[in-house]
């Protein structure tokens, strides 16, 4: 891919691996569009004794997000563990810095969406997905989610809502990505980068 590939950006945060299995399935789905490629970018935890004992980049997994990555993507996917009901911190923590994105109007019209992973089925998948949507809305995206077209969103008995893909980590976490999860997440990028692409040509042209 050329450094003007268009991409949407799986901008996520996860601490035990579960959103970042989604994440990957996420990009998979992106990638599986011709001409649009998937970034993947975490978020430092947010540390309650000084930012700067953070290393630059991360010790595995996906590099840390710029303002830049934001700035520049086609279309953005979020996923976020659910902590409470809602988003975990570190990703607040990113997008509460993301004001002069908003100044400059710089995500206006491009299309979002939203995944999380939860311990528990009824532990508040859907309000931390209607929630990590919000800061989105006052950024101008397009909001997009899982249309019921997506038959497995029927059929499961664990993750998926029209709200955004989800998934049942379990208590102890360790409760893998089922067929349909897995399905939803591809099902999820896919989407994102189809809309990504039908709106960048109406952004060009205004
Ligand atoms: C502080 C904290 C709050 C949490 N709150 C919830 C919750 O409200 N509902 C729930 O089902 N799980 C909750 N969990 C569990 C995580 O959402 C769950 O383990 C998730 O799958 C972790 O994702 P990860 O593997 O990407 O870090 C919480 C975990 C922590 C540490």
């Amino acid at each position: 891919m050329s450094t003007t590939t268009p991409y949407v950006l799986i901008l996520f945060y996860s601490r035990q691996g579960a959103t970042r299995a989604m994440a990957e399935a996420m990009a998979a789905g992106v990638e599986s569009e011709s001409g649009i490629a998937a970034r993947l970018r975490t978020v430092p935890p947010v540390s309650a004794t000084c930012e700067a004992v953070d290393p630059d980049i991360p010790a595995e997994g996906a590099v840390y997000a710029s303002l830049d990555d934001l700035r520049h993507c086609t279309g953005l996917a979020i996923g976020s563990p659910t902590r409470f009901g809602n988003m975990a911190a570190p990703l607040k923590y990113f997008l509460d810095g993301s004001s002069e994105l908003w100044m400059n109007g710089a995500l206006i019209d491009k299309p979002a969406s939203a995944f999380t992973s939860t311990a528990s089925l009824h532990g508040g998948q859907e309000t931390t997905l209607m929630t990590m949507l919000v800061p989105l809305l006052h950024h101008g995206m397009v909001l997009s989610g899982l249309p019921y077209s997506e038959t497995e969103l029927f059929t499961t008995t664990t993750g998926g809502t029209p709200y955004g893909a989800s998934h049942l980590a379990g208590q102890r976490s360790n409760r893998s990505l089922d067929e349909q999860e897995r399905s939803l997440c591809m099902a999820q990028g896919k989407r994102l980068a189809r809309l990504a692409l039908a709106l960048a040509p109406m952004r060009e042209s205004t």
